[in-house]
């Protein structure tokens, strides 16, 4: 009995966090880079993009990917050369499209790749453009070991009336079977 009242206890508390994500016009704002990749070969879908892509069916969360065509048909070490130099010289790369009308949104998850410890520079240029301040920032990270690095405290830094909270990451070589893990992530969120 008392099992049976914990998994309509359980229920209800998937219930009403599916009824509160109803509510809040929530959205996904990524960069993910395709190509030749450190440790899963050459991706035609990038790791940080399949999780985007995992938040929105399980939330319906809309999407924003910061695209620039800056690294196309580059290998992997002059990527990573070129990105060195953007943060050594703290450039702001540009990035296409824009969003209509950011203030309809409640959540917004920030997801990236570490590049050098943090985000790619082309994400402080998207940070400089959208005025964040005042939302519920959830970060996460693809990653090859540095965890989510400095971009907890970047994001801060670029928002600093923002709520920064929730925060999550996972390997980039696990991302392909790691819906699982995305899903305990979404479902601890206080949505
Ligand atoms: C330019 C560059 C720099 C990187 N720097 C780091 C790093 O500092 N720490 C780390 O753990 N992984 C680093 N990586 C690995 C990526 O974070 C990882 O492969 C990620 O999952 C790629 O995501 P994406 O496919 O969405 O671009 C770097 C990759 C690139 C291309």
């Amino acid at each position: 009995m008392a099992a049976l009242l914990c998994v309509i206890a359980g229920c209800n508390a998937q219930k009403k966090q599916q009824e509160n994500m109803n509510d809040k016009k929530m959205l996904v704002v990524y960069f993910s880079h395709t190509g030749e990749n450190y440790s899963v070969g050459n991706i035609k879908v990038g790791n940080t993009k399949i999780v985007a892509d995992y938040i929105s069916e399980l939330t319906g969360a809309d999407q924003f990917e910061v695209v620039t065509h800056k690294y196309d048909g580059m290998s992997y070490k002059a990527v990573c050369d070129m990105a060195q130099d953007e943060q050594a010289a703290d450039m702001r790369p540009e990035f296409e499209g824009k969003i209509d009308d950011i203030s309809q949104y409640d959540v917004i998850f920030i997801g990236t790749p570490i590049w050098w410890g943090t985000y790619p520079q082309v994400m402080f240029t998207f940070f400089d453009t959208y005025d964040l301040n005042g939302k519920k920032l959830i970060p996460f990270a693809t990653h090859e070991g540095s965890g989510l690095g400095n971009t907890v405290s970047d994001l801060r830094k670029a928002y600093p009336k923002a709520t920064v909270t929730g925060s999550f990451s996972i390997y980039g070589h696990d991302v392909r079977d790691g819906k699982s893990k995305v899903q305990k992530w979404i479902d601890g969120l206080n949505l």
